[in-house]
């Protein structure tokens, strides 16, 4: 069995940028749970699908093959056998990803898929439910947040870098939103694992987030 690091968290709070740097630091293989939830978005997007009727979205699913690959370390997300990769990173694939993660059959789905990628060797998997549910037996449990407002500051810079301008407080509600809507589902609500180890990032940058999170590999490594 390899070394497992599951890091959870709600939206924006830095989870896939450092999970990736620290996946390569160490040689991890970096899953990104998230995308997974995003390519079904997208999928219920593409065919007019309502994702608030779970009946439509369970039958749906039927339909739907996810796999995932790797091209120079970097993760894609295959739907139906195609790449969706450049197509999942927007706001509206990530409100529809976080509507149908409340139905049973869309986790069912994804859930094995995450379960065998945590045994192809040393893994670091980030989402939602990792710690709680995926991988309780994981290694090292991050839970990494940061405050609301310094999360819809660092969206807004993020989108702006892209040319895209947008109302920052219109991204602290989605943002709330979305943080609501995925604590408080029936199934396997974000949600602090009790071995997890919380970091607040509001006031850390990228590289000190990195190396608190590496220390505590090798801590856990060590013993
Ligand atoms: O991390 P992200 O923004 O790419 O995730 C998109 C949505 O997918 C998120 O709002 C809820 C859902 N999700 C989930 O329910 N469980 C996970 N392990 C990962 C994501």
């Amino acid at each position: 069995m390899g070394f497992n690091i599951a890091i959870d968290g709600p939206a924006g709070a830095g989870k896939s940028t450092i999970a990736k740097k620290i996946a390569q630091r160490l040689s991890f293989i970096y899953v990104d749970t998230g995308a997974m939830y995003r390519a079904m978005g997208l999928y219920m997007w593409r065919n007019k699908i309502d994702v608030e009727d779970e009946q439509a979205v369970s039958k749906a699913c039927q339909n739907i093959t996810v796999t995932i690959e790797y091209q120079d370390g970097e993760q894609q997300v295959l739907l139906n056998g195609d790449n969706v990769n450049d197509y999942i990173r927007n706001e509206l694939v990530g409100e529809l990803a976080s509507k149908v993660s409340a139905y049973s059959v869309v986790r069912e789905k994804l859930l094995e898929l995450q379960r065998d990628m945590a045994k192809k060797g040393d893994v670091l998997m980030d989402g939602r439910d990792i710690g709680t549910c995926v991988l309780p037996n994981a290694d090292l449990k991050i839970y990494l947040t940061a405050d609301t407002s310094v999360r819809a500051q660092r969206r807004h810079l993020e989108l702006m870098k892209k040319g895209i301008d947008t109302d920052i407080k219109e991204i602290e509600a989605d943002i709330i939103a979305r943080d609501l809507r995925d604590m408080k589902r029936k199934i396997a609500p974000l949600k602090k694992a009790d071995d997890a180890i919380e970091i607040n990032t509001s006031k850390l940058d990228i590289k000190e987030v990195i190396e608190i999170v590496i220390d505590l590999v090798e801590e856990k490594r060590a013993k």
